[in-house]
């Protein structure tokens, strides 16, 4: 993992050189690769989840894994190695620094509500998306009233950064073998959060690519041309014309 963590590294520091705001001491940590990287709960273990943190283990964060089966999550966390644990969403909730959600949207309102002290002004990588038949009445809610917003009532006090949304899981573990090809496109409204989530989607292996507030959440649906495989020059062109 040594080249991934130079390759974020330094296309890190190429991204927030000149940005006005000091780093945060979690900022600063990544932008060090400091030793003991940035803890980071998954909740949602399934595809993406377990892709994602997969990667983020081996380029050495400390990882909690979290579904609704600890056995599973066990076994994850042991395949993975001395980075991995596992854990339920609420310890890998406060476990984490930054979190992961990758779970069925229709999960968010109970998990929303049972993880409320833990996610308040914490970092969340929201990757779920709502589909209807799946997810049932808040995905339509989510598709008429705009999917960022709903997640940030979902996740009150929460930090969302909208991420992995449009990009098929099959890829997401292997991405990092050819670092900086394909581009993230991602919403956000808390500049320090998109920061963050942007230095840990670089080392997933994509280069991410700022669509805009929560609201642009609805252009990283699947089924939009935003969705799939796009160099970031590519997302910079279909965003200019949405
Ligand atoms: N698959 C893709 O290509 C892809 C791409 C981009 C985004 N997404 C979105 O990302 C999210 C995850 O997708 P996925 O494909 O990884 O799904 P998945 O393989 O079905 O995994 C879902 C994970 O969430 C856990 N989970 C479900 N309900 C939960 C709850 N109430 N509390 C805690 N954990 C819960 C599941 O474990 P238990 O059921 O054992 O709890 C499982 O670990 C979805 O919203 C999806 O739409 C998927």
């Amino acid at each position: 993992m040594k080249d991934l963590r130079e390759f974020h590294r330094r296309d890190f520091i190429k991204a927030t050189a000149g940005a006005a705001v000091a780093l945060s001491p979690i900022l600063a940590r990544i932008a060090a690769a400091a030793d003991a990287g940035i803890k980071i709960g998954v909740i949602g273990s399934g595809h993406v989840g377990s892709a994602i943190g997969k990667v983020w283990a081996t380029a050495g964060h400390p990882v909690m894994f979290a579904s609704r089966n600890l056995d599973h999550d066990k076994q994850l966390a042991a395949g993975i190695g001395a980075n991995a644990s596992a854990g339920t969403p609420a310890e890998a909730a406060a476990f984490g620094e930054v979190l992961l959600l990758a779970v069925p949207y229709g999960a968010l309102p109970e998990l929303g509500k049972a993880l409320a002290p833990a996610i308040k002004g914490k970092v969340i990588i929201d990757a779920c998306n709502p589909f209807p038949n799946r997810d049932g009445e808040i995905a339509n809610r989510a598709r008429d009233e705009g999917v960022g917003k709903v997640s940030s009532e979902l996740l009150p006090g929460a930090r969302i950064v909208r991420a992995f949304n449009a990009i098929g899981a099959a890829d997401m573990g292997a991405a990092h073998e050819q670092p900086g090809k394909v581009g993230m496109p991602i919403v956000g409204e808390d500049k320090q959060a998109i920061e963050i989530a942007s230095a840990l989607i670089l080392e997933v292996g994509y280069v991410p690519v700022l669509v805009g507030g929560l609201d642009r959440g609805r252009y990283l649906m699947p089924g939009t041309p935003l969705s799939g495989e796009h160099s970031p020059e590519e997302i910079r062109k279909i965003v200019a014309a949405l």
